[in-house]
């Protein structure tokens, strides 16, 4: 089989290097993947937007199977175009990928079907968000409605960083169009769980939950990234919580999407927030999380491709989808600056005997160097019995491995650590 994985950073080549161990593929193409990729894929320079050249080369080069991991050509209807051609994919259409791609569209979603999550307004006038903050409760969580590269939420600690941040969204654009829409949401409190699950608009089957890390400094300190670590399982969501969500949010999103004839295909991503009244939804994303995926695929014991072409099939009933019950952990390894302005082009070496650990998230290849190229560079991900050894050896690995303005947290999973020992 010809397959093509659509997307260029960490969890793209965790989805790779996972879907290789199929024996029926032949070649695997990224686009436009990226140098470390490289590795073990074939990389073809096509940007992850650009839907008609994916289309094209995906027709002219007799693809089987096309993975769409990123939120970008989900929301902008890449399987959709796909699909057109007769090409089978993994990943929700765009009347589905809406869940992710429009805060009020989920949040309205939830409402209706009563799935629990942070009572919220909708404003599309900035006087009318101005003067609803006059009574609304402080911390409170502003949101832009649309895809912001993660940026798009602002959690206000008093009245006046609210004011600002509903000023910046609505009159500045800071997120442009994103911020004709904005919700204004209830703060929630409580450990943060990430459910990634897979579903063929029929049954729901969630894969081992995990944590991930967001704020770029120790001990979670400066600025919100995309994700600078993460570990499975998530030791605060039991196994009670977890028949809970499945009542509570799992199923009756899936049911939701169907009722409003938007049938969700591929991974739902359930980012919840376990509060003292239950588990709540913070947010859903239409695919695989980054950096999630570089320890949940890891510890998939199924057959990747196998699973996923059961949710494209509508057979995932029949599909065994099993997890190790060992735990994982990655380090990301980013340029120091990151999520600011940082430098790149710096020679990177990564002993062999790593290389098969590490998910490679920004590097190109310039004269036969491999050179950092982003802000995550790269994720080293361990598995282990015991959470505190893959936290020992991920640690052990990133020790090995060097590039020019190297940069990484080094707390990735004590939380998880100290919540499994109390
Ligand atoms: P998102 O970009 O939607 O993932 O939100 C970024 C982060 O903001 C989440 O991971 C939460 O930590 C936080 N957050 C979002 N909504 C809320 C809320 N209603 N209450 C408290 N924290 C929130
Ligand atoms: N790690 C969070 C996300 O993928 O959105």
């Amino acid at each position: 089989m010809k397959i093509m994985v659509v997307g260029g950073g960490g969890r793209e080549h965790a989805i790779i290097k996972k879907i290789k161990e199929n024996e029926n593929v032949e070649k695997i193409y990224a686009l436009p993947g990226n140098g470390g990729i490289a590795a073990d894929a074939e990389c073809v320079d096509i940007g992850a937007k650009d839907i008609s050249a994916i289309v094209d080369f995906a027709t002219e080069n007799g693809i089987d199977y096309a993975v769409v991991a990123p939120d970008d050509p989900l929301v902008l209807g890449c399987v959709d175009a796909l699909e057109e051609k007769g090409i089978p994919c993994f990943g929700p259409r765009a009347n589905a990928a809406i869940i992710e791609g429009s805060k009020v569209f989920s949040k309205n979603l939830m409402k209706k079907y009563g799935i629990p999550t942070a009572a919220y307004e909708v404003f599309d006038d900035m006087q009318a968000a101005l003067a609803y903050l006059e009574s609304a409760p402080i911390p409170t969580v502003i949101k832009a409605d649309g895809l912001a590269l993660g940026k798009g939420v602002i959690i206000a600690q008093t009245l006046d960083e609210a004011r600002a941040a509903v000023i910046s969204m609505m009159q500045d654009k800071q997120f442009g169009a994103s911020g004709d829409h904005i919700v204004i949401e209830e703060f929630l409190s409580g450990p943060e769980v990430s459910v990634l699950a897979f579903t063929d608009g029929k049954v729901v089957k969630p894969m081992v939950s995990s944590m991930d890390h967001k704020r770029a400094g120790d001990n979670d300190t400066g600025l919100n990234t995309g994700g600078m670590g993460t570990v499975a399982p998530n030791p605060y969501y039991t196994e009670s919580i977890a028949d809970e969500c499945m009542k509570t949010i799992f199923k009756p999103t899936i049911e939701a999407m169907n009722k409003e004839g938007r049938t969700f295909k591929g991974c739902l991503y359930f980012g919840l927030m376990l509060t003292p009244v239950g588990p709540k939804v913070i947010e859903y994303n239409c695919r695989f999380g980054d950096p999630e995926t570089q320890v949940v695929l890891p510890l998939l014991e199924s057959d990747l491709l196998t699973v996923m072409q059961a949710t494209t099939n509508g057979t995932l009933a029949d599909t065994e989808v099993n997890f190790s019950d060992k735990n994982a952990c990655c380090v990301i390894m980013a340029s120091k600056g990151y999520p600011q302005a940082y430098e790149k082009g710096f020679e990177m070496t990564i002993p062999a005997d790593i290389a098969p650990d590490v998910y490679v998230a920004g590097a190109k290849i310039s004269d036969g160097k491999l050179l950092t190229n982003g802000g995550r560079v790269l994720g080293v991900t361990s598995i282990a019995k015991t959470l505190y050894e893959a936290i020992e050896v991920s640690y052990q690995k990133v020790e090995k491995i060097h590039f020019g303005n190297a940069y990484y947290r080094h707390d990735i999973g004590q939380r998880a650590l100290a919540a499994n020992k109390g």
